[in-house]
């Protein structure tokens, strides 16, 4: 098998190291480039930037046997023949993705090389944005050196490294076949679906996979809040639905509702995409407004339970988007702690995973008088009430006899539906779940 040379920009990000280090892997040369210096320092001193089950061992290995290199330096991406791009795009405050580092990325690249290579994107960007960077190529005179590929990512955090070896698709979109085939044959396990078709197809697919599973999220929550009024129970609904092999039982589990670095902001950014062409977001707008409900149910809960929430020790369990990682970023956890203090609470957390708002690299600031303790019993010790927001196995192993003696009030809210009512209701704690 040939033996390529690999450019990956935002290299030392969740998307970029996870490709950059499974491409050396398989036996390529990987230069892993990125602007942020301290990571580069870090990971050159064995500091990976965060955690990934299996990706340490595997930029050990593969930067020892010399093919997998950090760089600050463009120039050290020269020579490459194929060049990935995963760095972010976040959503800007109008929910419109912000594409401006992946226009400087692939600038950089063009800028500060002779040789032709292909470029891949595999952020997330809206349609059209393999073109409209073709375009801006042109423009500048450097379309001779790069040919643009899009190739969206679909890897889940906290078993990306599992996601890269065995991907359930390969999209790629070129408008030069061989380009195309170029980046899928690279890495495309034999026997993978592989869709080859138009730039914009291969954009859209992307937002629309992670626009239905958004939907399906907020679908069973709606379902969950129907629950709640007639005393349904929501664990069997999704059993029995899930059931059908048309539906199955993916992404059917009623809770906090969705969030993280990818779902929200995505389906923000294809409702900003609707709009632009003048089409109304029916559906999308209705699973982002269930999805808001749903965090703001979690509120009300302790509400309904404590009257108000002014001064109230409240703990929280749980900081990160999804259990299994150590990601903050965009986690609903984040404004369901604003709307706490905005109703004047005393609040603690606590995560399994990250211990304070600098390693989570959230600005303290922005939640005053928040503590971060280091275990869940700290953050229930003395509190009128406790919300579980991820779904920890050490949350669901809590010895509950000892949670109720420590707590001021024994009620917890839980986000995660980790307990079972009954068993809770037996042992005097009051139990809110999500549709049950
Ligand atoms: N995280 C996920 O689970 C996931 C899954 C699928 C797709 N995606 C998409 O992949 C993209 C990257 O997401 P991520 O979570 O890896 O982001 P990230 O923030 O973890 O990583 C981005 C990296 O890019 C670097 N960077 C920024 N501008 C740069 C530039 N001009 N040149 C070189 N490096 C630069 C940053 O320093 C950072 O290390 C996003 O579009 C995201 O939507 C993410």
């Amino acid at each position: 098998m040939k033996q390529w040379k690999i450019g990956v920009m935002g290299g030392l990000g969740h998307i970029g190291l996870i490709q950059a280090a499974c491409l050396a892997k398989l036996g390529n040369q990987v230069q892993a480039y990125d602007i942020n210096q301290q990571r580069i320092l870090g990971i050159r001193e064995g500091k990976m930037p965060f955690y990934e089950p299996g990706l340490e061992e595997l930029v050990q290995e593969t930067t020892q046997k010399g093919l997998l290199k950090f760089t600050a330096d463009i120039k050290d991406l020269a020579d490459a023949e194929i060049i990935f791009i995963c760095v972010g795009t976040p959503a800007l405050p109008t929910g419109e993705a912000d594409i401006s580092q992946v226009y400087a990325a692939v600038l950089n690249v063009a800028q500060n090389r002779e040789k032709p290579c292909v470029v891949a994107i595999k952020s997330t960007v809206p349609v059209g944005t393999s073109r409209g960077v073709t375009k801006y190529l042109e423009e500048h005179g450097l379309e001779e050196r790069v040919t643009m590929v899009s190739n969206p990512e679909f890897l889940k955090e906290g078993a990306g490294v599992q996601d890269f070896w065995e991907p359930a698709r390969i999209v790629v979109g070129s408008e030069i076949a061989e380009a195309g085939d170029k980046v899928a044959n690279l890495y495309a396990p034999p026997g993978v679906p592989m869709i080859k078709t138009s730039w914009e197809n291969s954009e859209l697919i992307k937002y629309a996979s992670n626009a239905f599973l958004a939907t399906k999220i907020s679908f069973i929550n709606e379902i969950a809040q129907f629950c709640e009024k007639i005393g349904g129970d929501i664990k069997v609904i999704s059993e029995g639905i899930g059931l059908d092999p048309r539906i199955n039982p993916y992404f059917i589990e009623a809770g906090v509702g969705f969030s993280g670095p990818c779902l929200e902001k995505d389906l923000k950014s294809l409702i900003n995409q609707f709009r632009e062409a003048g089409q109304k977001a029916n559906i999308l707008e209705a699973v982002h407004k269930v999805n808001e409900e749903q965090r703001q149910g979690m509120i009300k809960k302790l509400e309904k339970q404590l009257g108000t929430l002014k001064d109230r020790n409240i703990g929280v369990l749980g900081m990160v988007f999804k259990a299994g990682t150590d990601d903050v970023r965009e986690s609903h956890s984040l404004p369901i702690l604003k709307n706490l203090l905005a109703k004047g609470a005393k609040v603690t957390v606590t995560d399994y995973s990250v211990k304070s708002f600098q390693e989570a690299g959230i600005p303290p600031e922005e939640y005053p008088g928040v503590q971060w303790v280091s275990s869940p019993y700290e953050a229930a010790q003395g509190k009128d009430g406790i919300l579980i927001l991820a779904a920890w196995p050490e949350y669901k192993n809590l010895d509950l006899h000892k949670l109720k003696k420590i707590m001021k009030t024994p009620l917890i809210v839980d986000g995660r539906n980790l307990f079972n009512p009954e068993e809770l209701k037996d042992l005097g704690i009051t139990y809110w779940g999500v549709g049950r």
